[in-house]
């Protein structure tokens, strides 16, 4: 008997091998371990062999089995491969997978992100306005009337007398402020545009604007506010710098200047030898300002300020034209 088994083993594995389909598989099977099958013969026998030989042979026609299962499992994996690369030409089952590039955020996005975060966490609420934003909210509600030459500070693309596209996202204050009354604690961030192209300036650039206001606010809060955002943007040992300077919708205002990240403060090309860079515009909201959204100046006073993300993004990864943020070369952009 065990030499049939023997038998039994060499002819199916010889069939399995040469078998072309899963038919011709499920043929063998059936052939060899099906109910009538030769190897449950064997199995249905063993009662009339003797006590001693009986495990030896039960053992010997399990294992068989076993072995012929696993064998004709691994003929039908192999007969799949075929039949796909049969299917279509040209393709080898058997070659490792082409890597696919995967897509990933835009460095002004990670940069507009990792911002909003930071403001967050001091408890700002994310808010948003129009790009195509009338003169009024742009321009004369934050205390810059139609002939005031701080409309030179910035070139405008105007869709007509009334359309603009806006110059900063300082609007948005004047619309949130109509929106609700104080306290009031939003950052904006968004796209703005002006007609203005070079090294460090593109005609669409990104700015994120902060407006807080309350009973107290103070210029005080505002520079601890400011402090921590670049201590967290930057490093936490980054030297800060108010400088007077000038805004019609905030009195006093200041130009935030950070140590230059490139030199560390010993003056170089990027800081223009001064060892200073400047990061923000910021100062109290100017009375004016609240009067056109009816804010009662003796109860409550804010402050604002705006930032360039572009220029962020330039001094984080230490980057020396803004353009190429935007010229969509992708050995550029895969590196963030
Ligand atoms: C403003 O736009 C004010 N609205 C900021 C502000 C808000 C002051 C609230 C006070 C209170 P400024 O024109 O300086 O300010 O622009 C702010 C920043 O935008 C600049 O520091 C600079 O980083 C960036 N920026 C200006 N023009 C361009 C440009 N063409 N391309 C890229 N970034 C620019």
């Amino acid at each position: 008997m065990q030499e049939r088994l023997e038998e039994i083993r060499s002819q199916a594995l010889e069939a399995i091998k040469s078998a072309s389909s899963d038919k011709d598989l499920e043929n063998i099977k059936v052939r060899v371990l099906g109910r009538k099958g030769e190897v449950t013969l064997v199995l249905k026998a063993i009662g009339k062999l003797s006590a001693e030989e009986r495990p030896k042979v039960g053992l010997l026609a399990n294992r068989l089995k076993k072995d012929l299962e696993a064998a004709i499992n691994a003929r039908k994996k192999a007969l799949k491969d075929v039949h796909v690369s049969t299917f279509i030409p040209g393709l080898d089952p058997t070659l490792p997978g082409r890597q696919r590039r995967l897509g990933r955020l835009h460095p002004i996005t990670q940069v507009m992100n990792q911002i909003c975060a930071v403001f967050e966490r001091m408890g700002f609420i994310v808010v948003q306005g129009p790009e195509v934003e009338l003169d009024f909210y742009n321009f004369e509600a934050l205390n810059i009337p139609p002939d005031h030459p701080a409309r030179d500070m910035q070139d405008t693309f105007y869709i007509d007398d009334k359309v603009l596209l806006r110059t900063h996202t300082s609007p948005i204050q004047i619309r949130a402020m109509e929106r609700q009354q104080p306290p009031i604690r939003v950052i904006a961030p968004g796209k703005v545009y002006r007609c203005d192209s070079d090294i460090t300036h593109t005609p669409m650039f990104h700015q994120v604007e902060g407006l807080m206001v309350d009973r107290d606010v103070s210029f005080a809060g505002l520079k601890g506010v400011l402090t921590a955002f670049v201590q967290q943007i930057f490093d936490s040992n980054t030297l800060v710098r108010f400088r007077p300077s000038f805004f019609p919708f905030t009195e006093p205002s200041a130009e935030i200047d950070i140590q230059c990240v490139i030199c560390k403060g010993k003056g170089c090309r990027i800081c223009s030898q001064t060892g200073w860079l400047e990061v923000l515009g910021a100062g109290m909201v100017h009375p004016e300002v609240f009067r056109h959204v009816g804010y009662d100046t003796e109860e409550f006073s804010g402050f604002a300020f705006g930032l360039g993300v572009e220029r962020i993004a330039m001094l984080k990864f230490g980057i020396d034209d803004i353009r190429l943020f935007y010229d969509n070369d992708l050995r550029f952009l895969h590196q963030f």
